[in-house]
C-alpha cells in the first residue's frame, strides 16, 4: 500500500479488510480508552473547504492515540492568502508534521500534493473526486452495522458531483455488492467511473425513484446535492430538495435496512427518521474515529 490515501482506486479488497479489522481493535481507543501509540507524532490539518466531522474526527484520532495536531486554521488567514502555492505549503508543513490530511476545492489536489511531500498526504476530500476515508468509514459502518457481503445498495442524491458516492462505488465493486443508482437525469454518476465499475464486473443499474428499490435493499446511501459544485444555481434549484426520506417512504422498507449519509444532510432525510430503527447516520460519524485511527498509525508507521 502507498504510504499516501489518495483515492479508493489505489487499494485492493485485502488491504481494505485489513483496515477495517484494524478499526475494530482500536475502537475501546475511540471510546475513551488510553493509548500512547502516537505520541511525540504531529498530524497537520489543511482544509481549504469546510468541515465538520473529518476534520474533528481526525484530530479526535490523533489527539486519543496520544498525538498532536497542528490545523492550518481558515485559509484567509494562513499565507494562502498571500498567494502561496498549495505545492510550497505542502513542502514546508512536511518539515512540521508526521502526516498531513488536506481537503481542497480542486479535483486531483491530493494527487498533486504527494507529488510534494516528503509526509505522508491523506486526501479528505479533492472537490467532487474522491473521500477515501470516508469510504473506509462507510464500508466500517456496513460490516458492523449490516453485512458487506452479498449487500444491496442504494446511493441516492447527487452521484455526479457528490465524491463520497465517487469513491464508495469503487470499494462496493470490489465486494460484488449489488449496486443502485438513484438520481435525477442531470446528477448521474459520471460516465468514466460506470466505466470502470463495469469494467470490474460490478452489477449496476439506474433509476430516478427510490419507491421503486426501497423493499429490495439492505442499504440506503443517502447524500446531500453538493450546491457549491454547480456552475449554476438556477440548475442546483431545479435539484433542490429532490429527495427526501421520509417515514412514509420507509413502510415498504426490508427490516433489516439500514440508512447512512455522510453528512451534513440538508432536508434529504426528514429529522423523524432519526428515531426509526434504520438511521445510522450518526453511528456512522462515530466510526470515523476508529477508521481515521487505524489510517494514521499506519500512515505513521505505527501499525
Ligand atoms: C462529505 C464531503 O465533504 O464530501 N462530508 C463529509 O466529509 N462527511 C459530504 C458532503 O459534504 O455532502
Amino acid at each position: 500500500m502507498s504510504q499516501h490515501i489518495i483515492s479508493m482506486k489505489d487499494f485492493s479488497r485485502d488491504e481494505i479488510d485489513i483496515i477495517l479489522n484494524m478499526a475494530r481493535e482500536f475502537e475501546p481507543i475511540a471510546r475513551g480508552s488510553k493509548s500512547s501509540l502516537l505520541s511525540g507524532k504531529i498530524l497537520a490539518t489543511l482544509f481549504y473547504e469546510p468541515s465538520t466531522r473529518t476534520r474533528l474526527s481526525f484530530e479526535t484520532a490523533m489527539k486519543r492515540l496520544g498525538g498532536d495536531v497542528i490545523d492550518l486554521g481558515s485559509v484567509e488567514s494562513s499565507s494562502v492568502a498571500k498567494g502561496e502555492t498549495l505545492a510550497d505549503t505542502i513542502r514546508v508543513i512536511g518539515n512540521y508534521a508526521n502526516a498531513i490530511v488536506l481537503r481542497h476545492p480542486r479535483e486531483g489536489a491530493a494527487r498533486m500534493a504527494a507529488e510534494y511531500s516528503k509526509v505522508p498526504i491523506i486526501n479528505a476530500g479533492d472537490g467532487a473526486g474522491h473521500h477515501p476515508t470516508q469510504t473506509l468509514l462507510d464500508l466500517y459502518t456496513i460490516a458492523r452495522e449490516s453485512n458487506l457481503s452479498d449487500m444491496r445498495i442504494a446511493l441516492v442524491g447527487d452521484l455526479k458531483y457528490g465524491r463520497t458516492v465517487h469513491s464508495l462505488a469503487y470499494a462496493l465493486s470490489l465486494y460484488h455488492a449489488d449496486i443502485t443508482l438513484i438520481s435525477p437525469k442531470q446528477l448521474q454518476m459520471p460516465d468514466i467511473i460506470k466505466k470502470d465499475l463495469k469494467k470490474q464486473g460490478a452489477n449496476i443499474r439506474e433509476t430516478s425513484n427510490i419507491e421503486e428499490v426501497i423493499g429490495e435493499i439492505d442499504v440506503l446511501y443517502v447524500t446531500r446535492i453538493q450546491k457549491e459544485r454547480f456552475p449554476d444555481t438556477a440548475e442546483y434549484q431545479k435539484v433542490a430538495g429532490i429527495y427526501r426520506v421520509t417515514e412514509e417512504l420507509l413502510e415498504n422498507a426490508r427490516d433489516n435496512l439500514i440508512i447512512m449519509h455522510p453528512m451534513p444532510r440538508v432536508d434529504e432525510i426528514d429529522p423523524s427518521v432519526d428515531r426509526t430503527k434504520y438511521a445510522r447516520y450518526f453511528q456512522q460519524s462515530f466510526y470515523g474515529v476508529p477508521v481515521r485511527m487505524t489510517l494514521l498509525a499506519m500512515a505513521m508507521g505505527a501499525v
